[in-house]
């Protein structure tokens, strides 16, 4: 089930962004505190009223398996980037594949006509949820991310769009 974010999920999200592939192939702030979880939850409802951002939480069994969120929406353009993550004991269930399908179903119900996702080149397991989620490979994006380390990288980017409906 995807929902908004609880304040009760401060702890889980905490616990979950320690996770060294969180922290390798995501943006999240590295060190990762409890209030820095609190501020992100606390701040998503706002920016999904200010059509900035849609962020949800996966639960699976009351636990929170994992993150899925719109951003980088240009409202103008009907475009927006996916971002995930899955909590490492919930990883290789097909869950961010699911999640990832539900969130851009969502957003071309509502208007969207392109979501974009970026990846690093080595994140394979991001890549393969993205191809299994119907999205296909663009381009890579020369030096287009900067590691952890400070070092400048290719990037690979995604796209998915909405069916074409054909009239009857
Ligand atoms: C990427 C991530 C979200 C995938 O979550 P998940 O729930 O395990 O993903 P799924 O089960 O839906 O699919 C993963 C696919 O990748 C494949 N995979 C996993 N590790 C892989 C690897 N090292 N090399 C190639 N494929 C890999 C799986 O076999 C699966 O494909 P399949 O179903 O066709 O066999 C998870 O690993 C994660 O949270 N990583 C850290 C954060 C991150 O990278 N976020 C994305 C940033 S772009």
């Amino acid at each position: 089930m995807l929902r908004p974010w609880h304040l009760d999920d401060v702890d889980s999200v905490h616990e979950i962004c320690q996770d060294p592939a969180i922290q390798e192939f995501t943006t999240v702030p590295v060190p990762y505190t409890k209030e820095i979880a609190e501020h992100w939850i606390r701040t998503s409802p706002l920016k999904y009223l200010e059509r900035e951002k849609i962020s949800l939480a996966g639960v699976r069994s009351g636990e929170i398996a994992l993150s899925v969120s719109l951003h980088s929406i240009h409202e103008f353009d009907h475009v927006g980037e996916i971002g995930y993550w899955v909590s490492p004991q919930a990883r290789g269930e097909g869950l961010a594949t699911h999640a990832v399908e539900m969130l851009t179903d969502f957003a071309f119900a509502i208007g969207f006509r392109r979501i974009t996702a970026i990846t690093l080149p080595e994140n394979l397991a991001s890549q393969k949820t993205l191809l299994n989620a119907g999205f296909e490979l663009e381009t890579v994006l020369r030096d287009g991310m900067t590691r952890r380390d400070g070092t400048q990288t290719n990037s690979v980017l995604f796209s998915k769009f909405p069916k074409v409906k054909i009239a009857d």
